[in-house]
């Protein structure tokens, strides 16, 4: 190894072989989550930890700094400026440590190494079982999903969180992404199985807006599709109801709450004749597509560069199962997805 001329560069400092000896890396893990999640709870639950382990990481690791890294300010924590700092320096490590872990993994080949997939909820409908034939193939890889909305997919990629994306709208002008689409994800109107809309044909969406509706969370990319789609019309739905999750607002809509816009994924197990009926509105089905995405510029590893082939190849498969609920739905995503591309041409 080169002798270096500064005799202090290649000795750590006091600071950080203190740190080495009494701080791990586990603590570092956890403060960076909490920092960027704002809380504790939170930050407990993405690691699958209880609160009363991260508290006592936290303690260990303020120790070991001798600062506190977070402060109470009412009901909400703020990282003190010792924590901004650390932040900023773990980001650094991590960063290094995932690029390291990558080069391993593709050193190993496709044996080992871990693939982190994040999803809108209307993906995960599909995400489990394309990872179950994935890890058929490459049977060594560990899998991690997460299923979350929109607006907290596009955090995460801000964060590097993932390794790759599964989004139902590419995101413009918050974030510079790679983006492919690869499957359709048709919304449709859904009624309870007795509702008197459901032997109707060529329903308008002013009938739609004249009955209780059922809505997703502000962050969700369906409440925003749904709210577009009655804006088009000049029209606003009567929300009766927000919920964080489809399966709640199929129950809901069984339970006799209202009307929803959903994707025809939500219905795949259960089928267009289950408890919850499609409606036929016109200008629906809106043939939305999913799009695999991650940010521009991100080098993926050799396993997440093989999902995302796999999952481009899934396309037939996706295509087939929304053919089977919802005739047409094939042709009109190959014609969605040709206007897509040709679009990005010209831009
Ligand atoms: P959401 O997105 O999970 O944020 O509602 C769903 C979609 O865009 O299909």
């Amino acid at each position: 190894m080169p002798k270096s001329s500064d005799n202090t560069s290649n000795t750590p400092t006091a600071t950080s072989d203190f740190l080495v000896r009494h701080a791990t890396l586990r603590q570092l893990q956890v403060f960076e989550v909490i920092f960027r999640l704002g809380s504790f709870t939170r930050a407990a639950e993405e690691l699958f930890l209880t609160q009363p382990t991260v508290s006592m990481q936290i303690k260990k690791l303020s120790d070991a700094i001798g600062l506190p890294l977070f402060e109470h300010v009412g009901r909400r924590i703020e990282p003190t400026e010792a924590g901004i700092e650390l932040y900023d320096a773990c980001r650094r490590m991590f960063e290094s440590l995932s690029n390291f872990e990558m080069k391993v993994a593709d050193m190993k080949g496709l044996k080992r190494g871990r693939l982190r997939l994040a999803v809108i909820t209307t993906a995960k409908y599909m995400a489990p079982e394309m990872l179950g034939d994935f890890s058929k193939l490459y049977s060594g890889i560990e899998l991690a999903l997460k299923v979350t909305n929109r607006d907290s997919i596009i955090e995460r990629m801000h964060n590097n969180v993932d390794d790759l994306y599964i989004m139902g709208q590419v995101p413009e002008g918050e974030l510079d992404v790679q983006s492919y689409a690869f499957a359709p994800n048709p919304l449709v109107v859904l009624a309870p199985r007795d509702h008197p809309m459901v032997s109707k044909k060529n329903i308008r969406l002013e009938e739609i807006a004249e009955e209780p509706f059922i809505v997703r969370e502000p962050g969700s990319g369906m409440r925003d599709a749904t709210f577009r789609a009655f804006d088009a019309k000049g029209l606003r739905p009567k929300v009766r109801m927000e919920l964080g999750s489809n399966e709640a607002i199929k129950h809901a809509i069984v339970g006799d709450l209202g009307l929803s816009v959903m994707s025809l994924h939500t219905i795949l197990l259960e089928g267009i004749d289950g408890p919850v009926a499609v409606l036929d509105v016109k200008g629906f089905p809106i043939m939305r597509n999913w799009y695999m995405v991650y940010p521009k510029g991100k080098e993926l590893s050799l396993i997440a560069r093989t999902f995302l082939d796999f999952a481009i190849e899934y396309e037939s498969i996706i295509c087939e199962r929304m053919e089977s609920l919802l005739p047409g739905s094939k042709e009109a995503y190959m014609e969605s997805k040709e206007r897509g591309s040709k679009k990005s041409k010209k831009a």
